[in-house]
């Protein structure tokens, strides 16, 4: 096209490209004039064949007009993407007013869950479900439980003692709440409490200074022995594992707060990285202690004449982990979003 043609034919472009309404059409107008084989752009090729006085001014006013489209097509783009925000925005508004559903405004973590769980199974069952200080005296954490001052097995505990508060330490088992409940409600008595405990601990997979215990305590002036201590465990076992059956083993050990004292281990296989517990399992895995509650432990509450007892404890977090595949005990307190979300409520 001859370039007066083209300058004939501007204005109309122009007013073609304003008019456009879709970035396709704008595409298509934008090959048709300045594209590979545009008008535009054969008009350039025909440069050569003008007389070189002429050239100078040719390329120029083709320069022009290609700027020129150029320019129209990007107003005119810019023009329908705006609109096409408008659109958007006035089609996708937002009812602020309507009530949400579904929404997830946080949820329980699994360890409160399962202290939730717990504490309503003994509830329901009769227990006293009790909750003691976290940071206690020496008394109630050791010598009520019959640990004197220099006894080695204060030793092991690792305790953490609280500066400027003479004989005040973090408790380092829930064991001294047997003490506090036989003080407050005497014989008999049937009672559980579940809590933080401290140690000082390095934090690795599989201990951590902070962790939980179960402890229970049933005391009574009818004898009690130690079939009634299993009969108890594998009780709570089969509540919380789940379990049609439970196999129970104790070995003997020494806790002096128990007279016999043992650790007690429980059958069991895995599936899919979890513990299932069955009398059916073929391979043993220690889960606490417990022991008869020893005369010294009742002498200190100031409980007197025939009286017969037995208590247990249970690493929380452990059986937690256990019972959801989890195996490494950090994960219980992180912050993970993620973790948090998949075993919380
Ligand atoms: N308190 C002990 C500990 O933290 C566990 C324990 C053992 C608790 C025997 C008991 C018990 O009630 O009878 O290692």
């Amino acid at each position: 096209m001859p370039l007066a043609e083209i300058e004939k034919n501007l204005e109309h472009w122009v007013k073609t490209i304003l008019a456009a309404t879709s970035a396709q059409e704008l595409e298509r107008l934008k090959a048709d004039i300045i594209g590979k084989s545009g008008v535009v752009t054969d008009a350039f090729k025909m440069l050569k064949d003008v007389s070189v006085d002429e050239r100078k001014s040719f390329g120029e006013k083709l320069n022009k007009i290609k700027v020129q489209i150029e320019e129209t097509i990007a107003q005119q783009r810019k023009k329908l993407e705006d609109y096409e925000i408008s659109e958007k925005l006035k089609n996708e508004t937002l009812d602020i007013t309507l009530p949400v559903e579904n929404d997830h405004f946080g949820g329980l973590h699994v360890i409160t869950q399962s202290l939730r769980r717990i504490r309503d199974h003994y509830a329901a069952r009769g227990f006293l479900v009790l909750d003691g200080p976290e940071i206690e005296t020496d008394f109630y954490n050791f010598d009520a439980l019959n640990i004197p001052k220099h006894h080695p097995a204060r030793q092991s505990h690792d305790t953490f003692y609280l500066k400027g508060f003479d004989e005040t330490l973090l408790r380092t088992q829930t064991s001294c709440v047997q003490i506090r409940a036989m003080q407050e409600y005497g014989v008999p008595i049937r009672m559980i409490s579940i809590g933080k405990t401290y140690r000082n601990d390095q934090l690795d997979a599989t201990h951590s200074p902070m962790f939980h215990q179960l402890e229970g305590l049933v005391v009574d002036r009818k004898p009690l022995t130690i079939g009634h201590l299993k009969s108890e465990l594998k009780k709570f076992l089969e509540f919380f594992f789940e379990a049609d059956s439970t196999a129970i083993r104790f070995r003997p050990s020494f806790f002096p707060f128990t007279e016999p004292g043992m650790e007690f281990d429980c059958k069991y296989t895995k599936k899919d990285g979890r513990l299932i517990i069955t009398d059916q399992g073929d391979k043993w895995i220690e889960l606490g202690g417990a022991g008869m509650v020893h005369p010294n432990v009742f002498k200190s509450c100031g409980i007197e004449g025939p009286v017969y007892g037995f208590a247990y404890a249970f690493g929380l977090d452990r059986i937690i982990m256990l019972k959801n595949g989890i195996t490494d005990i950090r994960n219980l307190f992180d912050t993970d979003q993620r973790w948090l979300k998949y075993y919380g409520t």
